[in-house]
């Protein structure tokens, strides 16, 4: 069976995506059946519409240039019409209404299309509700790319489910990390957002990034994932400015860095995101640049994962190994033995 997948957004991991699955494609039987952004779709209907998409892709022009593209035509109508059987999610995070990734979600699983998603929205919201929907349906909903995409947090976090974990201690947000670098290199919060922002490490809206959105939703995604049912709601979120430039500076002349941290506390049932002051042999103090670490606290010991978290094309990557999974599952059984 030819695998027939769906881009939702084609941004810098959409297009990412369209380029390993149009000219490397990483099984024999996936065809790209369309792609949407903001403003339509695009069905790749043959040959030509396919060699389109890929001259779109290389000059760096947007989908509206595509012959075939569809004003007004949404995700999930775009989907459907393309037959697609996985949609692959790159849209912009909407922590503060859901909208309108709810409604795509929600719109493609009662369509039957499974979800591959590099977008923490939904789950970080609602993840009982997503994952028990598609689970109640019989499809895939891979999100490995949501968590410190380039490192396998989610995958440990599986393997760990049932362990007992009793506390999660992470840095899991490039860009505060960079920012916090700039600072202890004497900018202002102000001009190393600007640079942040200017290096494309930031969300264009920062205050997912320096309100601690991002971390949260992570963290809740982590969590959940983990067996301890969790809602970005749910984290206490302490914006990463409320600890002083002076402070940030003061913390490294004494041999300590501050990091914006994610702490989940299970036995509690605590979440927060938090500048903290970390002294240099703890783990968290070691992640720089794009790294992200994970401390999982059990057994009166701790597992410490540390590696990259995006950026573009190797989240793009992360969502492929989603996409082999789900070729193997449909591969085996059928998924839940009900296709
Ligand atoms: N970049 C990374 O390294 C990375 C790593 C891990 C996770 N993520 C997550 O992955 C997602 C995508 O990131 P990105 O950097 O690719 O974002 P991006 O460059 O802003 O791309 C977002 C894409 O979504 C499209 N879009 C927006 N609203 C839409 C709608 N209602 N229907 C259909 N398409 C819509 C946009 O369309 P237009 O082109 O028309 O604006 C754009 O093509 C985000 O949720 C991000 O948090 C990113």
């Amino acid at each position: 069976m030819t695998i027939r997948v769906f881009l939702v957004g084609f941004g810098n991991v959409g297009r990412s995506l369209g380029e390993i699955l149009l000219r490397n494609p990483p099984l024999s039987d996936v065809e790209v059946a369309g792609v949407a952004n903001s403003k339509g779709s695009v069905l790749v209907e043959g040959p030509a519409d396919k060699a389109k998409l890929a001259k779109i892709l290389s000059s760096g022009e947007r989908l509206e240039k595509h012959p075939s593209f569809r004003p007004g035509l949404g995700p999930v109508e775009g989907a459907v019409v393309s037959g697609a059987h996985v949609a692959m999610i790159t849209l912009p995070p909407s922590y503060e209404t859901g909208e309108p990734n709810r409604s795509i979600y929600y719109g493609l699983l009662e369509e039957e299309i499974s979800i591959i998603t590099a977008d923490k929205t939904v789950l970080a919201l609602d993840y009982a509700r997503v994952t028990g929907e598609a689970r109640r349906r019989c499809l895939f909903l891979g999100y490995r790319a949501t968590v410190a995409a380039g490192t396998p947090a989610l995958d440990s976090a599986r393997g760990l489910k049932g362990r007992g974990v009793e506390e999660v201690r992470a840095v899991l947000n490039a860009s505060t990390n960079y920012i916090l670098g700039l600072v202890e290199e004497g900018y202002s919060y102000e001009e190393a957002v600007e640079k942040a922002i200017q290096a494309k490490l930031a969300e264009p809206d920062p205050r997912i990034d320096l309100e601690g959105y991002d971390p949260a939703a992570k963290l809740a995604i982590l969590a959940s994932t983990l067996g301890y049912e969790a809602s970005l709601r749910d984290v206490v979120r302490v914006p990463l400015t409320e600890i002083s430039e002076d402070d940030v500076r003061e913390a490294l002349r004494k041999g300590k860095r501050v990091k914006y941290v994610a702490y989940a506390d299970f036995t509690r049932g605590t979440f927060r995101v938090e500048p903290r002051v970390v002294d240099s042999g703890d783990p968290l103090a070691s992640a720089v640049g794009e790294d992200n670490v994970i401390v999982f606290q059990l057994e009166s010991t701790s597992i410490v994962l540390k590696g990259p978290a995006g950026p573009a094309w190797r989240t793009a990557k992360v969502m492929v190994i989603d996409l082999i999974e789900y070729a193997e599952r449909l591969e085996e059984a059928g998924l839940c033995g009900c296709s």
